[in-house]
């Protein structure tokens, strides 16, 4: 009781006062708009530079455009291989030095005459879009984004605070980052936990049979059956990259019997890079791209999304190692297929605690007599390592 009275004390004190006096909030907020400023500057400003600064013809932009989008698709998948180990503010802070060394070589283009200037801006656009590319990963991942920082972590109650009084500072500060990735909010990469379970919520019973699900599958009507194979290869078309634990993989490896007909493997999966989760020397499948590791998943994560390359990153299973990804804050989505059946024991869909604060249901089909849904998760507070040191 005391504790829920000092919070809506400290919320009716909060306002301008307290949110401007809170540092962290401010940099953030700050870091923030500056860094959704600086993203979209060239889309606003470079052809108005080129016409009113540089005085040349409009065409020269649409050829910057183009220095600005060619190195982006060819250069972003090493590139974010390179800073893939590097903490999320640190990539943060290169891709700003970054930035103001090109903002400096705009500086200089609008100083020198004729062809310097060209060479100047040109260069300029180059730098610009290395600062772009070294800064896409962390700013597209959901959770690093300064927005979720700010919401998240550090600022969480100053931002409480200045909601309830400060809408505008609410809408105009932090939602801008919001209007600025609203076009890309759609196509931004989640990690994703796919898994079918029974009713009681196990994903494989006591002796890692899946045959429950299988029977589910035979006796239900063929379209709905068709429309959930349909449904899986329209997932896995987003997908760039997957992670299973050693129980799947070896269930997956015998039930298939990959070691003597490997190309199953790629039948299936194609080339989408996998990580197996182990202790243990399991026997890879040749041809196949399997990276075998072991411990802390943040790591691995990071690999597998600079692997993915912008695609979606699909955790197979089990349920307890798409939890150690969920104690990370590193799981976005749950899509759980619900079969009928119940099953008393087995392996569980996701021995965690999460709560309505954590999970989100966004869609809920019926297919036959299967059920789909989806849950956007929400990281609890804290998990994870601070993302600003
Ligand atoms: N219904 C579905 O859609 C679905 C989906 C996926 C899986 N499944 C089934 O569900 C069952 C899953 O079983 P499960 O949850 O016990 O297994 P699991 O996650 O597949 O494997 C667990 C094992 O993975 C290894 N592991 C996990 N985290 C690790 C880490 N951080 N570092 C190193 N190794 C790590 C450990 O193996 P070692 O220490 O022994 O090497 C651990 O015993 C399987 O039968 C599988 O076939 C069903």
């Amino acid at each position: 009781m005391d504790k829920t009275g000092q919070e809506n004390t400290g919320a009716a004190r909060g306002g301008y006062r307290a949110a401007l006096a809170d540092r962290p909030f401010l940099l953030l907020t700050a870091t923030n708009v500056l860094f959704v400023l600086c993203s979209v500057s060239l889309e606003v400003l470079l052809s108005v530079f080129v016409l009113r600064a540089l005085h040349q013809p409009v065409w020269l932009a649409g050829v910057l455009f183009a220095v600005n989008t060619i190195p982006s698709a060819v250069g972003q998948t090493p590139l974010s291989a390179a800073f893939a180990g590097l903490r999320p503010i640190r990539v943060l802070q290169l891709s700003g030095a970054v930035w103001a060394v090109s903002f400096a070589l705009f500086w200089l283009a609008s100083g020198v005459p004729g062809v310097a200037a060209i060479a100047s801006v040109s260069l300029a656009v180059v730098v610009f879009t290395v600062a772009e590319m070294i800064q896409g990963p962390v700013v597209n991942d959901r959770r690093a984004r300064t927005v979720h920082l700010a919401l998240q972590h550090r600022c969480e109650p100053a931002v409480d605070r200045a909601r309830a009084r400060l809408r505008w500072l609410d809408r105009v500060a932090v939602r801008t980052a919001f209007v600025s990735t609203a076009c890309d909010a759609a196509v931004v990469a989640k990690t994703q936990y796919l898994v079918a379970a029974s009713l009681d919520g196990f994903i494989a019973d006591q002796d890692n049979s899946l045959e429950w699900l299988f029977q589910a599958e035979a006796a239900a009507r063929a379209e709905a059956t068709a429309a959930k194979e349909d449904r899986f290869t329209q997932f896995f078309r987003a997908v760039g990259a997957m992670a299973m634990g050693a129980t799947t993989y070896e269930w997956v490896l015998e039930h298939e019997k990959l070691l003597d007909q490997p190309d199953k493997w790629h039948d299936y999966y194609g080339d989408v890079p996998s990580w197996v989760f182990t202790h243990r020397q399991l026997p890879p499948i040749p041809g196949a791209r399997i990276s075998f590791v072991s411990g802390d998943v943040r790591p691995v994560h990071e690999q597998m999304t600079a692997a993915a390359a912008g695609q979606n990153v699909w955790i197979v299973g089990g349920g307890e190692l798409a939890g150690q990804f969920a104690d990370q804050g590193l799981l976005a989505e749950i899509i759980i297929t619900i079969a009928p059946a119940t099953l008393g024991a087995g392996a569980p869909l996701l021995p965690r605690r999460l709560g309505t604060a954590e999970l989100t249901l966004t869609e809920c089909r019926q297919d036959g007599p299967f059920a789909y849904l989806t849950y956007a998760v929400t990281p609890p507070p804290g998990s994870g390592p601070d993302p600003l040191t």
